[in-house]
């Protein structure tokens, strides 16, 4: 698989998936593993998907780049989340502050422990457009090493500024709602329809889909969820060029329009 600056670019998701089913998320991340996928993003709004998560990984934690957030009001939950994480992981990759919840009071302390090497990259998130503002002055302070915002042909409102400002402060980028939580595979282009895609590896709608945010260069990584191994490897043989060009993501913009219609 391609890898970027997080690594190969396609990973995987695990809200609402990974319910506390252990066997299941062992299951999808052995398969993830197997097809070349490397990052997990994961957080405490997730029920018990962190946990499940962590279990998944016993003896293949040097394998998995683990992308975990912290969702607190308080510095002092914010540090009982961490904690837990390093019980479940010993270190984590990326610690992204979820949906910037007090994220200047979370980026002091998070420092500390980047300082200190148990946390590598520091990052922000947030899935709302009217958010994008002060995800932008959090990016501009220069705290923060990645970014996660949702991005797809029906949700592109990160193009406006953010996708550009990365790019120009050197953040990396991490895509969530690359399937629009499923929305968009609710009905698939007909074979014919997605045929002029086939020269660029595409066999499946969800593949055309995880192709077109990442033939987009500013893109990092993918973060699909699955509770189906098959999803997985599916959706990890997008990551390989060749790339869209601008007529190809053209022509998945018109089908993701018209399969919501
Ligand atoms: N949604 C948010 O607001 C949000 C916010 C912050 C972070 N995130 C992070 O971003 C990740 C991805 O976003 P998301 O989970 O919201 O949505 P998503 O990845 O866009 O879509 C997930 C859905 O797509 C389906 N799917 C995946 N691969 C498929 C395939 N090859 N064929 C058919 N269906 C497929 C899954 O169902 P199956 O189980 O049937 O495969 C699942 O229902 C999250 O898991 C989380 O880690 C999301």
């Amino acid at each position: 698989m391609e890898e970027r600056r997080l690594g190969p670019v396609v990973g995987l998701g695990t809200w609402n998936t990974f319910g506390g089913d252990d066997e299941l998320a062992a299951d999808v991340v052995g398969t993830a593993l197997a097809s070349g996928a490397r990052l997990f993003d994961s957080s405490p709004m997730y029920g018990r998907a962190e946990r499940s998560l962590g279990s998944a990984l016993d003896g293949r934690r040097e394998e998995a780049i683990v992308a975990s957030k912290i969702w607190a009001p308080t510095v002092e939950q914010g540090r009982a989340q961490f904690r837990d994480q390093l019980k479940w992981y010993e270190r984590v990759e990326i610690e992204q502050i979820h949906n910037l919840v007090s994220w200047r009071n979370h980026a002091d302390w998070l420092e500390g422990e980047r300082a200190d090497g148990r946390i590598d990259r520091l990052g922000v998130t947030h899935y709302a457009p009217s958010a994008f503002g002060e995800l932008a002055t959090a990016m501009r302070t220069g705290r923060f090493e990645s970014v996660q915002l949702p991005y797809n042909p029906l949700e592109r409102e990160c193009e406006r500024e953010l996708l550009a400002l990365a790019a120009e402060l050197g953040i990396a980028v991490i895509v969530m709602r690359p399937l629009g939580e499923g929305e968009l595979l609710l009905r698939s282009p007909s074979d014919r329809e997605l045929e002029p895609l086939r020269e660029f590896g595409v066999e499946t709608w969800a593949q055309a889909l995880l192709k077109w945010a990442l033939s987009d260069e500013r893109i990092d990584v993918v973060i699909p969820a699955t509770r189906n191994p098959l999803h997985a490897s599916e959706n990890a043989l997008a990551g390989e060029a060749p790339w869209l060009g601008e007529d190809e993501r053209r022509l998945v913009e018109r089908l993701a329009r018209a399969e919501r219609r």
